[in-house]
């Protein structure tokens, strides 16, 4: 996992946070309800393989992913633990979920029609039931009685967990959260009723495990507040989440520019008097978008400072109070001395969630992991290309 890289732009990941975080999840959550850590996205730009570990070596049970080829980078990573995609998976592409023992998600009597079609070794599914998202799932009694019915008699396939996905969990006292509730709590009852409750009940994000730790079945699906982040401004759990992300950069250009002169592209920025200006190498290839040039500041030698003239693709300039070294520090996201640029506050800024923030620095920032607060390896996205 060692890959050296010769870029001076990289994210930090503190595996430890990630343990932290799953540790506060165990204590605020009842005794039997387990932890199913949410992987997909490259583990919310943390990187998959070495958030999946440390998750499982704080005690998490399962991992789940959106997509079958996450689950596959998982497995044939050499994790043996249950590994569930969330999202709809291809019938002609089931056999080789089954192959590498994937759990899949199942929600359509036309899709166990196609994988019957498919199939010849046994697949676990989750059948997910629609209670208010909107998104995936079934939404009548009929239909989810019809494929309960049609998986009791398919020879490969069993029913192994049962799931609904909350659409305002982040935000108190949501009724719809409440309805969404009670129509799982329907679900269950019929399930019930047809002897068929899957052994693997699973309903809460983040965002429900905080608000409602009581209702949590067997196991809770904890994906941004495992990485530190509460799921919205207004759902501060009753613990401490530490922040695993961090995004640094260093100068590579220093000079001093007159009163008038131009920074980058349009010409948008004009010096006022005499200032002292850094290049550092990031841009919006990183991730680092042209947006956030407009209010940005970053930090350098403990102080907040801007980001002046357009953020170009691969590099920005900041205006510095003095002359600083070339291979000076820059922190774009996380802390420097007294300083802190919070996930939080550069969705503030863009007007976003925080959950896209990680997601969007792109693979060509390479990520270096600490753990024990030592740094054990980095993940080089060029390594792969
Ligand atoms: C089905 C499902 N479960 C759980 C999660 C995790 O949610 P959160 O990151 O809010 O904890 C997600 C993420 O979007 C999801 O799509």
């Amino acid at each position: 996992m060692d890959h050296h890289f010769y870029r001076d732009t990289w994210a930090e990941i503190n595996l430890d946070a990630i343990k932290a975080n799953i540790n506060a999840f165990q204590n605020h959550l009842p005794n039997e309800t387990g932890i199913i850590a949410i992987v997909k996205a490259n583990a919310y730009g943390h990187g998959a393989l070495q958030t999946a570990k440390a998750a499982l070596e704080a005690g998490a049970a399962r991992l789940a992913v959106a997509l079958l080829d996450e689950a596959l980078l998982l497995r044939k990573a050499g994790f043996t633990v249950p590994i569930h995609v969330l999202g709809w998976v291809h019938p002609k592409d089931v056999q080789i979920a089954a192959e590498y023992n994937i759990e899949l998600t199942i929600f359509q009597l036309e899709w166990l029609d196609e994988t019957k079609e498919h199939i010849s070794m046994p697949v676990k599914l989750h059948l997910k039931v629609d209670t208010g998202m909107g998104r995936l799932g079934t939404t009548t009694f009929t239909e989810l009685k019809e494929i309960v019915k049609e998986i009791k008699h398919s020879k490969w396939l069993t029913l192994e967990g049962v799931f609904t996905h909350f659409a305002t969990a982040d935000e108190p006292n949501s009724s719809l959260f409440y309805r969404q509730h009670d129509r799982f709590q329907q679900v269950l009852q019929l399930l019930k009723e047809l002897d068929s409750t899957p052994h693997i009940i699973h309903t809460s994000n983040s965002a429900a495990a905080i608000q409602l730790p009581e209702k949590s079945y067997q196991f809770i699906r904890l994906g941004i507040s495992m990485y530190g982040l509460q799921p919205s401004p207004e759902l501060a759990p009753p613990f401490q989440l530490h922040e695993a992300f961090s995004l640094h950069s260093c100068l590579t250009h220093v000079k001093q520019v007159q009163k008038g002169d131009t920074i980058s592209y349009g010409a948008a920025y004009e010096a006022s008097e005499t200032e002292w200006i850094g290049t550092i190498p990031i841009g919006y290839a990183d991730g680092w978008l042209r947006k956030i040039g407009a209010q940005g500041e970053v930090i350098v030698e403990g102080e907040r400072v801007p980001i002046v003239g357009r953020i170009c693709m691969d590099q920005m300039m900041i205006r510095l109070p003095k002359k600083m070294n070339i291979g000076t520090k820059v922190t774009l996201i996380g802390s420097q001395q007294n300083e802190r640029i919070s996930i939080d506050d550069l969705a503030k800024q863009l007007d976003t969630i925080n959950y896209e923030i990680p997601c969007m620095i792109s693979n060509r920032v390479p990520r270096v992991f600490y753990k024990d607060n030592k740094k054990i390896g980095c993940v080089n996205g060029f390594q792969n290309l």
